[in-house]
């Protein structure tokens, strides 16, 4: 949607929270504009939230936007900068923009650069705001689905941020046999869900909460000539197809299956990458063990997954809760940075706030 930046009454307040999210099948290596390698699906978060509220006024400067951003109450010009950048390269899809003077204040429930993915709940809050004002402020009937405008804005910020608009299941990324899945934005996933994978729910075990060794952007580029790059593209399609078959028939043991073997995989092309490097620590895999070992003596279908850092997303039915929760404090906060968890699960996505 193209607007006009002549709107002198731009002026106003708006403020959205939205979740992170934790994919089963790893988006990881991109091409062109932030476009995806390979399709990924993801579980929407509801308890690791970003909050971001805007502030703004019409300014005639036309040499905007001009930004002031706060994170948790304090001036953060580092991530204001990336914020800057971000919406001058925005400008001339949402020409508002530019005559724009806006606060930004922004607050996560979880602490950032920690390997739960902060920029997908950052850059979807942020893409929630900035298609709010367009929309209010610009007068034109829109053009298309507001969650899939704001889905395509926010992977220009952060790729995996795309998934974030939608609660449940999200799927990004272009698939041959689901011709509404796109490359450009993300859709709520083509598939109905068994009851099995309805209520799924994510223990957050952190292992450490320092920012990580390499961010994502680098990760994604030793993508590039990857030796393993071609099977890493077939490997991921073929987990998508089965995926969509398993969350429909509610197939616990495959799933299993195929969402720890996407974490390793992740993992292992950092370790194959050129220079290889590693994010995960001596009690990320005591962990993996325990979840392991108890799912065997348990038949607790407990899994896990990772994301691009040391911390240990335990997937398991809501049914398991109680269980699961007491065996957590039992045996694995004790690999916890100072017994650190987050009692996650799957959540209904962003919510506007007033
Ligand atoms: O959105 P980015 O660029 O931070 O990449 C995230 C990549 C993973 O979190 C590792 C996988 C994914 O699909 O979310």
């Amino acid at each position: 949607m193209k607007l006009t930046n002549t709107n002198k009454n731009a002026e106003g307040s708006v403020c959205w929270k939205s979740p992170s999210n934790i994919a089963l099948v790893k988006y990881w290596g991109k091409h062109g504009i932030q476009l995806p390698i390979n399709p990924s699906i993801s579980i929407t978060l509801r308890e690791s939230v970003t909050t971001t509220g805007i502030d703004f006024q019409h300014t005639d400067a036309g040499k905007g936007p001009e930004i002031d951003f706060f994170f948790e109450n304090k001036p953060a010009p580092d991530f204001g900068k990336r914020i800057q950048k971000f919406l001058e390269s925005q400008v001339e899809q949402y020409p508002v923009i530019q005559n724009l003077q806006m606060v930004i204040r922004s607050s996560n429930t979880f602490p950032h650069s920690s390997g739960i993915a902060s920029s997908a709940s950052a850059f979807s809050a942020l893409a929630l705001d900035i298609v709010t004002i367009a929309r209010n402020y610009s007068g034109a009937k829109p053009e298309r689905d507001f969650y899939n405008e704001v889905s395509e804005l926010a992977r220009l910020g952060s790729g995996s941020a795309s998934r974030s608009v939608y609660g449940g299941y999200a799927v990004w990324g272009g698939m041959k046999e689901y011709p509404e899945y796109s490359d450009n934005y993300a859709v709520p996933v083509s598939t109905s869900i068994h009851k099995n994978f309805q209520e799924i729910q994510d223990a957050i075990l952190i292992v450490n909460a320092g920012t990580k060794k390499v961010g994502s952007s680098a990760g994604h580029n030793l993508m590039n000539n990857h030796p393993f790059a071609q099977a890493r593209v077939q490997q991921a399609n073929k987990h998508m197809l089965e995926l969509h078959k398993i969350l429909s028939t509610g197939d616990t043991e495959r799933f299993i299956e195929i969402v720890e073997n996407e974490a390793l995989s992740l993992h292992g092309l950092m370790l194959s990458s050129n220079p290889g490097y590693f994010l995960f620590e001596e009690n990320t895999i005591r962990i993996i063990e325990r979840i392991r070992a108890f799912r065997q003596s348990s038949k607790i279908p407990v899994c896990f997954t990772l994301d691009a850092g040391p911390n240990v997303h335990l997937l398991y039915p809501g049914s398991n809760k109680v269980e699961v929760v007491e065996w957590i404090g039992n045996e694995l906060l004790t690999f916890c940075h100072n017994q650190k968890w987050i009692d996650d699960g799957m959540g209904k996505g962003p919510v506007q706030l007033k």
